[in-house]
């Protein structure tokens, strides 16, 4: 039979995301009131590598409910993809006493895990925390109604401005392969044209549908615009590479249409959780706990037609959510396309 654990990690990875302190926290309490330790490793991966514990009493999470970022703080590691690693960072948590880890953090996260559990033994339980929304079986991830919320007040602002001086704004989102907050705020915010990588094909078309659009809507006596424009695939800024928006504004240009640009950047990742956020990291991170401490590993807490349950981790085979569109992100769509028109 297997043993029965005592002894709980936590640890958060990949981009942080509003909420996870209160996952965290749900974590914590719950796991202390079925009687177990808690040991919260910080930065990721990389400090579980790198032997950064902090014992977690219910004290230690006072006070952090509201707050954005992790107190754990994050990162991405490098060292954990190898497997030698994996297996000396298991013994240090055996010799620790932690039987069993959460993992708080996106599909990247969960593959870490998964790899940790094949190489160590060690049970883990991942709750799926990104503002991306990206995470093959689970309708909702921590962080994403937060960013929602910041970037539809930006939305706000800067149409007041361009209202005010009949201009068009590519605003900026996040999402590298997956346009949820693209469409969700895009419909939010009223824009009037969304881009979004899973339906890319090159920049002629894109900036041509745009422009018929923006056409369209100058025949019917519109005079500003607001394009919601995915970041896309990652790319370096810092050496004069271009973001998806501006090679969008220049190819604009050349239809017509000059535009105002405005990336929003990692503003849409911090900020403190909005009450739908906080109620979510808290089901999710007590049902992480509980649903370890019953045996069950090697899963995830998601949430499938607004329920929480156990799922499997995404499959690393699969096609990433982002790849190609989801019925329910091809309906959001044409929702946008209809109130826009
Ligand atoms: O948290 C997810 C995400 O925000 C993506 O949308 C984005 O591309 C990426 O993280 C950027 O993160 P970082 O700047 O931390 O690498």
């Amino acid at each position: 039979m297997a043993r029965k654990i005592s002894h709980i990690g936590v640890l958060c990875s990949g981009g942080d995301a509003p909420g996870m302190n209160a996952a965290i926290r749900a974590v914590v309490r719950a796991a202390i009131y079925h009687g177990c330790e808690v040991t919260g490793i910080k930065r990721g991966f990389q400090g579980l590598l790198e032997e950064e514990f902090t014992p977690l009493q219910a004290s230690s999470v006072a006070n952090i409910i509201h707050r954005g970022g992790t107190i754990l703080k994050t990162a991405r590691s490098d060292g954990f993809f190898k497997r030698s690693e994996r297996v000396r960072a298991g013994k240090v948590l055996k010799q620790r006493g932690v039987g069993g880890l959460v993992v708080i953090g996106g599909d990247g996260s969960f593959r870490g895990a998964k790899a940790f559990e094949e190489d160590t033994g060690l049970k883990s339980i991942g709750i799926p925390g990104t503002i991306d929304n990206d995470i093959e079986g689970s309708e909702d991830t921590i962080g994403f109604d937060t960013a929602l919320n910041t970037v539809i007040q930006s939305i706000d602002r800067i149409r007041d401005t361009a209202s005010s001086h009949s201009r068009t704004f590519l605003i900026e989102v996040m999402g590298r392969h997956c346009g949820a907050i693209a469409i969700w705020s895009g419909i939010g915010g009223g824009a009037e044209s969304i881009v979004i990588p899973e339906t890319w094909k090159n920049l002629n078309h894109e900036a041509k549908i745009v422009a018929d659009t923006m056409q369209k809507g100058i025949r019917r006596g519109k005079g500003s615009s607001i394009i919601l424009v995915a970041e896309g695939e990652a790319r370096d800024l810092s050496n004069g590479t271009r973001s998806r928006a501006e090679e969008l504004a220049i190819e604009l240009q050349k239809h017509g249409f000059s535009s105002k640009i405005c990336i929003l950047g990692h503003t849409q990742r911090g900020g403190s959780p909005t009450a739908h956020d906080r109620m979510l990291a808290s089901t999710l991170g007590a049902k992480a706990v509980e649903t370890l401490l019953s045996g069950v590993s090697g899963k995830m807490v998601a949430i499938r037609n607004g329920n929480v349950v156990v799922a499997p981790y995404p499959s690393l085979r699969a096609k990433r959510k982002s790849e190609k569109l989801s019925p329910k992100l091809r309906s959001l769509l044409r929702l946008a396309s209809i109130l826009s028109a």
